[in-house]
């Protein structure tokens, strides 16, 4: 009998794929390097780790205290970004604050009366919340639970029922999806039975939204070669951009979630959850923007991000995967919401750095050494060989594949 791929265990997949010649032996012993018992459990078919380096951020001031932030990612130049940031920060204030934290849960529903429907709801709202929390006990337990029951008239008499959870110290993925499913199948069995289509968490966390300002003084963007108002102006000019043009948008908050992605995957949280929120929240009014706003007030730059942040600190892959819980211990925030503050901190701190080194010098300067050791790693050159590798290809006029690969060459003869 031949067993099914999922049913196998990994060292006996990675058997399989040689087997079939897909990988080679050096490719199942790179992957089998990588196996982790724990993370064999956590997914399907599982085959090893595809890791992602982990790197610091040492320091960023928020609300006054001082935090080591780990951060997760594969481009070279984030981190250094990020510290860059967090340096023009250091200048000025940096005030954050959780507005609210309530996850959403929705009921989809067609065919249905609204008007008829939202009196029903109101009629009907304490059994209803009742029932949501009687499906997830523990969370009311803590203080937290369904609070709250709302219907939107989604048009073409189709609605939405939307729950609004306290989550308390968890993101809360499952406990909204949960008590969503619980109450679906008692509108279901209380005459609704064809109209109920579906039941889950909504990912657009507006009730989960954290603000972050930033005040600093003109030279805190100090850069050679340029007038500190000037820049402060330029960036202040960049950033409008964003708020006229989607194009450029798009690309100045893929810059703000190098850093809140970093640190959402280092924190053990959903980062696939907080990018689709955030960039729904971009286009919130109607036309997409940038998450950020930054301003010349009088004779300083004005920086603010609002974004949805629904992170946990406990619950999901958080207690499961080991280096979550270092990371969590480096962090040494003690509630969801500071996690929040501090995660929205490093994507404005990312921002402004992006945002300075696009109006000074251009993204392509400062990345430069980065580029290099990507380039160099990417040919095949060792470890060992990386610096000189960098080091001979800062001196070429052309630094791409070709030339790099030919410098390699050299230096191994
Ligand atoms: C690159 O990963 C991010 C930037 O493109 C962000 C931006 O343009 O604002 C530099």
């Amino acid at each position: 009998m031949i067993m099914k791929f999922h049913q196998l265990t990994s060292h006996e997949r990675l058997a399989q794929l040689v087997d079939k010649h897909l990988i080679d032996e050096n490719d199942a012993t790179l992957l089998n390097t990588s196996y982790s018992s724990i993370h064999e459990k956590m997914i399907e078919n599982y085959i090893g780790n595809y890791a992602i380096p982990l790197g610091l951020l040492p320091k960023i001031t928020v609300n006054g205290t001082d935090y080591v932030i780990p951060m997760a990612t594969e481009e070279p130049s984030v981190i250094a970004a990020a510290a860059n940031g967090a340096r023009m920060f250091s200048y000025g204030t940096v005030t954050a604050q959780a507005i609210n934290r309530e996850m959403i849960g929705q009921v989809l529903m067609h065919d249905i009366e609204f008007v008829e429907f939202e009196q029903y709801v109101i009629k009907h709202e304490s059994l209803l919340i009742a029932l949501g929390n009687a499906a997830h006990p523990s969370m009311q337990k803590r203080g937290g639970g369904l609070k709250k029951i709302t219907v939107r008239n989604l048009g073409d008499k189709m609605v939405s029922l939307d729950l609004l959870v306290d989550a308390q110290e968890a993101m809360g993925a499952n406990t909204v999806n949960t008590m969503a499913e619980a109450i679906a199948v008692y509108l279901r069995d209380n005459g609704f039975s064809q109209q109920v289509d579906l039941a889950i968490l909504s990912n657009l966390a507006t009730q989960a939204l954290v603000e972050v300002r930033v005040s600093l003084p003109f030279n805190a963007v100090e850069k050679v070669g340029f007038r500190n108002v000037e820049i402060a102006q330029k960036i202040a000019q960049a950033n409008l951009y964003s708020h006229i043009d989607p194009y450029r948008a798009t690309t100045e908050n893929k810059g703000i979630m190098n850093g809140i992605d970093a640190v959402v995957m280092a924190s053990g949280n959903d980062w696939r959850a907080i990018a689709a929120g955030a960039h729904a929240y971009a286009s919130y009014d109607g036309k997409y923007t940038s998450l950020s706003k930054w301003q010349v007030i009088d004779d300083r730059l004005e920086g603010s991000l609002t974004i949805p942040l629904p992170v946990g600190i406990v619950g999901g892959s958080i207690g499961i995967v080991p280096l979550a819980k270092v990371n969590q211990k480096l962090l040494k925030v003690t509630t969801a919401k500071e996690l929040a503050c501090v995660i929205a901190t490093v994507g404005l701190a990312q921002n402004l750095a992006a945002l300075r080194a696009l109006v000074t010098n251009g993204i392509q300067a400062g990345h430069m050494q980065l580029q290099l050791k990507s380039l160099a790693l990417a040919v095949g050159a060792k470890p060992t060989e990386v610096t000189e590798l960098v080091q001979r290809l800062a001196k070429m006029p052309l630094r791409n594949t070709e030339t790099a690969l030919k410098l390699l060459k050299e230096m191994r003869n």
